[in-house]
């Protein structure tokens, strides 16, 4: 069994959606913003404003080559900009992984994002005008990373087991 690795834009609901696929397939599923968290005993919040992104992003690195390393299977969800530093996205192509990006719109992102964002650094400050703006130019700038995922799967306007559903026949 190869790693699943479940990749997208910030509240294109990756976690949620890992999840659910976990218990479906009963394999587990590794937070990789959990696991930066667990291992430097900070929240993510607090890694952005004691260090730094630069710092953060160091982390994030080192922690998705960890996961990759280990022998277990598991459903890796990455964080939001996990693809679009340090290589990480040439990570997606490897022959032991199965990449997914959870495609999602704009308008999908930014209505769940406006309800969940004081644990994201990057747009906790932002008000309603700058966090659409924020989303669609960031969104165009990640896209080339995202699309090296192996898989594509849009988001929008489906339950999360519809998703799932969508995500089973891909691996089967
Ligand atoms: C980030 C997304 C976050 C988290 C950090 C940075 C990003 O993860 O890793 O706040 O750069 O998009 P989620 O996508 O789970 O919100």
């Amino acid at each position: 069994m190869k790693k699943i690795i479940l990749l997208g834009y910030m509240g294109c609901g990756k976690s949620t959606i890992a999840q659910n696929l976990s218990k479906v397939t009963n394999i587990p599923f590794l937070d990789l913003d959990n696991c930066i968290e667990k291992k430097a005993n900070l929240s993510i919040n607090e890694i952005f404003e004691q260090f730094g992104e630069i710092h953060f992003r160091k982390l994030e690195h080192e922690m998705f080559l960890e996961l990759l390393q280990s022998s277990e299977n598991s459903i890796i969800g990455l964080g939001g900009g996990t693809p679009c530093y340090a290589n990480n996205h040439e990570l997606l192509k490897r022959e032991d992984v199965t990449s997914i990006y959870l495609k999602a719109s704009i308008d999908t992102l930014y209505n769940r994002l406006i309800h969940n964002k004081s644990k994201r650094p990057l747009i906790a400050n932002m008000n309603e005008e700058e966090m659409r703006e924020f989303i669609a130019k960031h969104l165009f700038d990640r896209s080339y990373y995202y699309h090296h995922a192996q898989h594509k799967v849009s988001v929008d306007g489906k339950a999360v087991e519809e998703t799932v559903q969508d995500i089973l026949e891909l691996l089967a």
